[in-house]
């Protein structure tokens, strides 16, 4: 593998909203290094206006086609993340796409065919889940790979710290409506869960999940969810998540044949069976003893370099074939799981995995042609702080 040092990519960024604005920044900063922003796409000019180094377009199309860039970063609202990203892959140009990969599997399967299909052999395709940067879960998934940890049995994960206002969902009309959004909190916030849930223990067989539908907010999709899964090898877990609730929690629990790991507040938390729990209870002629344990403190530095490490990985990977951290096609297993979640409450059903693509589309249809809802979009009262702080988890 060779370095290109002198090589610098040149990056269009599609959406220059909260989270456009945040990577055109991070790059104009010089936090990325062998990349700038030649371009910027949105219909609001006062929003490319910010960036004047950049050329400015009206259009995530016009941005593709003007031969200014070599790869994009799609920012967008959900539903443009597969059309952008089909246009841009068509063309030949490297494509960085947001969370989630797009809002439902059957888009999904259509972007992934365009990057199958793509002019170029080297096409780059990633995604943007920074949350596979975190060491908290780098290392708790270290262990299961590498086997130290045993078999998986039970996985809790309560996330309840995604905690969003009205003035949040009233700042853009597409917000957590069906036809702008396609979902609530499973497609908006939960990518980068479900993305670490499969990315950590693989995808279920199977879910049945309770979501509420604006049941906190003024929003027609979904603001509270417990979903029950199943996974191959017979292990059971628990997804539980709102946007409604604070201060929330944050605690993913791992129960394995070598213990059981706790990830809360900042800690990872193993403690760790000496014996492995199926050998210990098949060997042991005692009714009521336990393995001894030992309590380890993984030490943990950081939560990593999040979306930096995203973009920077993203660059070296077309400059130099460095792997991908988040390859975009392992995006549909995250927006897979958010549909079946849905799909399950909608069905009152438990659904498995595969889930299928169609179906879940014609659902997502009549959710949009039958929707009566009337969004309210406020006056933007939150500041540029407020939107650091939505990305930091
Ligand atoms: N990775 C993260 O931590 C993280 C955090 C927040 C948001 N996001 C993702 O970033 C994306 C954008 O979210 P946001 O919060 O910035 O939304 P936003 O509403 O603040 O910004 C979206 C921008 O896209 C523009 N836009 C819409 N359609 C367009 C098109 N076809 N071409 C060009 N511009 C278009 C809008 O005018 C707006 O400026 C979403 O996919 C979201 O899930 C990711």
């Amino acid at each position: 593998m060779s370095t290109s040092p002198s090589k610098i990519l040149r990056i269009g960024v599609v959406g220059i909203g909260n989270m456009g604005s945040s990577h055109v920044t991070t790059i104009n900063d010089g936090k990325v290094t062998r990349c700038q922003v030649t371009a910027v796409a949105d219909g609001d000019a006062e929003r490319t206006g910010r960036f004047p180094k950049a050329k400015a377009f009206k259009t995530g199309k016009e941005l593709v086609e003007s031969g200014e860039v070599d790869a994009v970063i799609i920012a967008t609202p959900h539903f443009d993340h597969t059309t952008l990203g089909t246009a841009a892959l068509a063309a030949g140009l490297h494509v960085l796409v947001e969370k989630p990969l797009s809002v439902h599997k059957a888009d999904c399967e259509r972007l992934i065919a365009a990057y199958h299909a793509r002019p170029k052999k080297e096409q780059i395709f990633g995604a943007m889940f920074n949350q596979r940067t975190d060491p908290h879960y780098a290392k708790v998934r270290e262990l299961i790979v590498n086997g130290e940890l045993g078999e998986v049995r039970r996985v809790n994960w309560i996330v309840t710290d995604w905690f969003r206002t009205e003035a949040y969902y009233g700042s853009s009309g597409w917000r957590a409506t069906w036809k702008g959004e396609g979902g609530g909190v499973l497609v908006n916030q939960c990518p980068h869960n479900l993305d670490l849930i499969q990315w950590m223990f693989g995808m279920p067989t199977s879910v049945r999940a309770f979501c509420q539908f604006g049941k906190w907010h003024d929003i027609e999709t979904e603001d509270a969810v417990t979903a029950y899964l199943e996974f191959p090898n017979g292990a059971t877990g628990v997804f539980i998540t709102s946007t409604g609730e604070t201060p929330g929690t944050n605690r993913l629990e791992i129960a394995a044949e070598r213990g059981r790991i706790v990830i809360q507040n900042g800690k990872v938390q193993w403690t760790r069976n000496t014996v492995a729990m199926t050998e210990f209870s098949k060997t042991t002629d005692s009714s009521f003893g336990r393995p001894d344990v030992w309590n380890i403190d993984i030490p943990i530095d950081g939560s990593g370099g999040q979306h930096i490490a995203i973009l920077q990985n993203f660059v070296d990977a077309v400059l130099d074939g460095v792997p991908l951290i988040a390859p975009a096609v392992e995006g549909m297993n995250s927006v897979e799981i958010a549909n079946a979640c849905i799909y399950s409450s909608l069905t009152n059903a438990t659904v498995q995995f595969p889930l299928d693509g169609a179906k879940y589309e014609q659902a997502l249809q009549k959710l949009i042609a039958e929707s009566k809802f009337v969004k309210k979009v406020a006056k933007r009262t939150a500041s540029a702080d407020d939107f650091a702080k939505s990305h930091q988890k």
